[in-house]
């Protein structure tokens, strides 16, 4: 199977959690807009009726073709599940996101939700997080600044994403990768102390937000359910 049939798999698969009635948070990404298809799908067919708060512009303008009923947090207070990609999910299901830079959006929808999925493809489990370069998403008031903060705690460096033509989010801001080689031993204690430094929106750790992960490997899709966690 090739990774893009693994995303899409991945992607379907998350639709069983759904229920009639739902408030879910709506992801950003390649594998998760396979979910947003799908939802698409059921919605248009009747079999269900839901209503979707989208994590990031992209995800906001395929939800409005397909048809799925948009809100806002403010309008419901919380979602049912919000169901999203990741980069990286370690063996107690805490995350790196941020690698289609939605991860502040993405973030304040998961914390609004009363559960949330993950679809990934096998290449995203890993023992220790911080492989995939950690994206924090800073404001563009002298972002060189906030920049040299961050490389003064990140081992491997820091970059701009999109060098010289800077990558900018939907809320305006930059992303600074930074490089921590494989070696985030310790998420949480990283996570407070890139939020201490003046000029980061958000940084793209998720800990204690996933539930269960929607894993899709060579030859099945296997459904991991954290132990203790909301759906478990
Ligand atoms: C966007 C994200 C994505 O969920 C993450 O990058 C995974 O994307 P994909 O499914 O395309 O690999 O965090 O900010």
């Amino acid at each position: 199977m090739d990774t893009d049939e693994k995303k899409r798999l991945a992607g379907i698969e998350a639709c069983r959690w759904v229920r009639d009635g739902m408030s879910l948070g709506l992801g950003t990404g390649s594998t998760v807009s396979h979910t947003i298809i799908e939802l698409g799908r059921m919605v248009s067919e009747g079999e269900i009726s839901v209503v979707g708060v989208p994590t990031s512009v992209a995800t906001r303008d395929l939800a409005q073709t397909l048809g799925i009923p948009l809100t806002t947090l403010s309008e419901v207070g919380s979602l049912d599940l919000v169901i999203d990609g990741t980069d990286e999910f370690d063996p107690k299901f805490c995350l790196i996101k941020g690698g289609g830079g939605a991860l502040t959006r993405e973030k304040i929808v998961a914390q609004s939700s009363k559960a949330m999925i993950v679809v990934a493809d096998e290449r995203k489990q890993v023992d220790v997080l911080g492989k995939f370069h950690l994206p924090v998403e800073i404001l563009q008031f002298e972002w060189r600044a906030t920049s040299a903060r961050l490389a003064e705690i990140c081992p491997g460096g820091v970059a701009l994403r999109g060098g010289e033509n800077p990558f900018q989010t939907d809320n305006g801001g930059y992303i600074i990768d930074c490089d921590f080689g494989g070696a985030i031993d310790d998420p949480r204690t990283l996570e407070s102390e890139i939020l201490s430094i003046a000029g980061v929106v958000e940084v793209g750790l998720f800990c204690d937000m996933c539930d269960a992960v929607i894993l899709a490997g060579e030859d099945r899709v296997e459904t991991l359910v954290k132990n203790g966690g909301r759906l478990g």
